[in-house]
């Protein structure tokens, strides 16, 4: 198992790309299975989720074509009849494979997919996805840990279906909605800027989806989907990491590849809360770090508030903020996981419920076999490092791999000292 190696304390500096958005890109390539036509599309990251979700997409007879620079691809239906079956081997490992399901029984009136189960941030409970496409038509029953779905006469009409502000539900049902006669109504619907990205990547491809409320869809079925060119938007975690990264090493970064920073400014105001001064020029972010931070309380909240998946990379950076500060998480129920390890290089964090209290003025020590507990504690467990004297050795970096493309190689271009170990 790879694991990474940290000489720190090393401090941020140079310009930096972010690589497209890993959760947008999971949602596109779901919809993709409602197309006939070939889809091409731009900046996926290559990471450990989405091949995953490549070979999903084969196994359901899709065929894909990578090119060189690995900057595009191209699906295509293949020669052989496509299947509706995901496997358990898939679906355990990356939970959106449950986006299948809506594009599968759209398109061909059935689907046979594994349940995918809890995970280390906690139950993840797929409830919403399957009462919402109940209400669209589609019957199920699970048998053998299968969801064995199938909608005989194409999903239908639905004025009131609430998607709970889930983001996994709200793509579901997207996809099950594109095609069709029939015109469908979602409410409650997440507004995550990667959700957004998938209305905007069907609406290129002749999907008819507006949204008539800040969290209201209209969509109106189309026969079909024509062929489209997509670029995936950067990705806002990937950069919201990096600017902490140089907070919390009093550097400087200039952060290339996202292209609407306005839809930042929940986690960049509160960046500059903390102490770090940030600017823009056109679509680069300039963030710079100061010795001294401030501390602050943070709470997590759907979309546009501040989001769960920064909470530990918040949270490793106020641990050098000047006093106490506190982080509330409201959206898993289990996603404090990352806190032992970041007490092993000298963090001092309790857990109170679902709150973690973290004192500030750390000065983080290396340590050795530290254990990352998912993709984001992973990463935040890499920025303590970075900013620790000595060495650091983090183990089970799979999860990082599963979200962060060329980390490794991003790093040792802006001053850290990092190496992976196969
Ligand atoms: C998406 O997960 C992201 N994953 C997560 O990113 C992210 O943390 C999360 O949204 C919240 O922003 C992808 O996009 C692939 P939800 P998702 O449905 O869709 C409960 C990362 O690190 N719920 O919005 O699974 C659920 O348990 C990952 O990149 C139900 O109860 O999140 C949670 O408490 C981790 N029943 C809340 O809703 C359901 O059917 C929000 O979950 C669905 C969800």
């Amino acid at each position: 198992m790879d694991k990474f190696v940290i000489n720190g304390p090393c401090k941020a500096f140079g310009t930096i790309r972010v690589s497209g958005s890993k959760n947008a890109s999971l949602a596109i390539l779901a919809a993709t299975l409602l197309f006939d036509e070939p889809v091409e599309l731009r900046n996926i990251p290559h990471v450990r989720d989405t091949t995953v979700f490549f070979d999903l997409l084969r196994s359901l007879n899709k065929k894909i074509i990578i090119s060189k620079d690995k900057k595009k691809i191209k699906i295509y239906n293949s020669k052989k009849k496509i299947s509706t079956f995901c496997s358990y081997a898939l679906v355990k490992q990356l939970r959106a494979s449950i986006l299948a399901l809506g594009g599968l029984i759209s398109k061909h009136g059935k689907a046979v997919i594994s349940a995918p189960g809890g995970c280390a941030i906690g139950t993840r409970p797929i409830n919403y996805h399957l009462n919402a496409l109940k209400r669209l038509g589609m019957k199920f029953k699970l048998k053998g840990g299968y969801i064995h779905a199938t909608a005989k006469n194409g999903l239908k009409e639905n004025n009131k279906i609430n998607l709970n502000l889930s983001v996994g539900a709200s793509e579901n049902l997207i996809i099950a909605s594109t095609l069709g006669d029939s015109t469908v109504n979602l409410h409650r619907v997440a507004i995550e800027p990667e959700v957004k990205e998938l209305v905007m990547f069907l609406n290129s491809a002749g999907a008819n989806i507006k949204w008539i409320g800040k969290r209201t869809l209209r969509i109106i079925g189309v026969k079909k989907l024509n062929r489209t060119s997509y670029t995936v938007n950067g990705d806002r975690i990937e950069l919201s990491t990096w600017a902490v990264l140089a907070t919390m090493t009093a550097g400087k970064l200039k952060i290339d590849g996202f292209n609407n920073i306005k839809l930042l400014k929940t986690e960049l105001d509160l960046l500059r809360k903390i102490g770090a001064s940030i600017k823009y020029k056109k679509n680069q972010i300039i963030i710079q770090g100061k010795k001294k931070l401030k501390n602050i309380n943070i709470s997590t909240k759907e979309y546009p508030g501040f989001p769960t998946d920064l909470a530990c990379i918040f949270g490793v950076l106020l641990c050098k903020a000047n006093g106490r500060s506190t982080i509330k998480e409201n959206i898993f129920e289990n996603r404090f996981n990352w806190i032992a390890e970041v007490r092993r290089l000298g963090g001092k964090i309790q857990i109170k419920g679902n709150k973690a209290i973290i004192e500030g003025n750390t000065k983080f020590q290396g340590a050795e076999e530290l254990m990352s507990s998912d993709l984001r504690g992973s990463v935040a467990l890499c920025l303590a490092a970075i900013s620790s004297s000595g060495r650091s050795v983090v183990n089970r970096i799979y999860m990082l791999d599963r979200g962060m493309e060329n980390f490794e190689k991003k790093a040792r271009s802006i001053g850290v000292s990092i190496k992976r170990i196969s």
